[in-house]
């Protein structure tokens, strides 16, 4: 990784936006990568704006990966005011604009944000009922670990990526 990524990380890392629960979200979608064992959740809110349905705001929890927690704090506020749709239009590589291209063996961070992002927002095609992206708060534990431990509430999506070379 070159200095200046590892620099807009740790500046990113220092003051991150956007962590923690939401006890009032609209939408919660959870993602893991079976392949470095990242996983991650995030809450989104929406609002009305001028009779559209926005992202008023949206937060995450996160283990351990340094890149994606940068990403996911850049993605949640990139995101706000955005409808879902303009929302699940970016890609990976727009969530992790501000800090620049991404190494090889970093691109699969900002695609578990992606990931999160389509598993909050994309409506459900299996077993979760059809307002899953409308769906009422969830009762979770104390952080995400807890929460993916107990049993989870219909609309809540867990979804595992397939691992990536690294
Ligand atoms: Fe796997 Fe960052 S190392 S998500």
């Amino acid at each position: 990784m070159n200095a200046e990524l590892e620099k807009k990380i740790r500046e990113a890392l220092a003051n991150p936006q956007n962590v923690g629960e939401m006890a009032d979200a609209d939408s919660i979608g959870t993602v893991g990568n079976a392949g470095c064992g990242e996983m991650l959740r995030l809450w989104v809110k929406f609002k009305d704006d001028k009779g559209k349905r926005v992202i008023d705001k949206a937060t995450f929890q996160s283990f351990g990966c340094e890149t994606a927690i940068a990403v996911a704090s850049m993605a949640t506020e990139l995101i706000k005011g955005k409808t879902a749709e303009e929302a699940l239009a970016l890609k990976s590589e727009d969530l992790s604009g501000g800090l620049g291209p991404l190494p090889p063996m970093k691109i699969h961070c900002a695609e578990l944000v992606e990931g999160a992002l389509r598993s909050a927002l994309e409506p459900t095609t299996t077993a979760c009922p059809p307002a899953a992206t409308e769906v009422a708060p969830v009762a979770t534990g104390t952080n995400l670990i807890d929460s993916l431990s107990q049993e989870q509430k219909p609309g809540v999506k867990i979804t595992f990526l397939p691992p990536t070379a690294k």
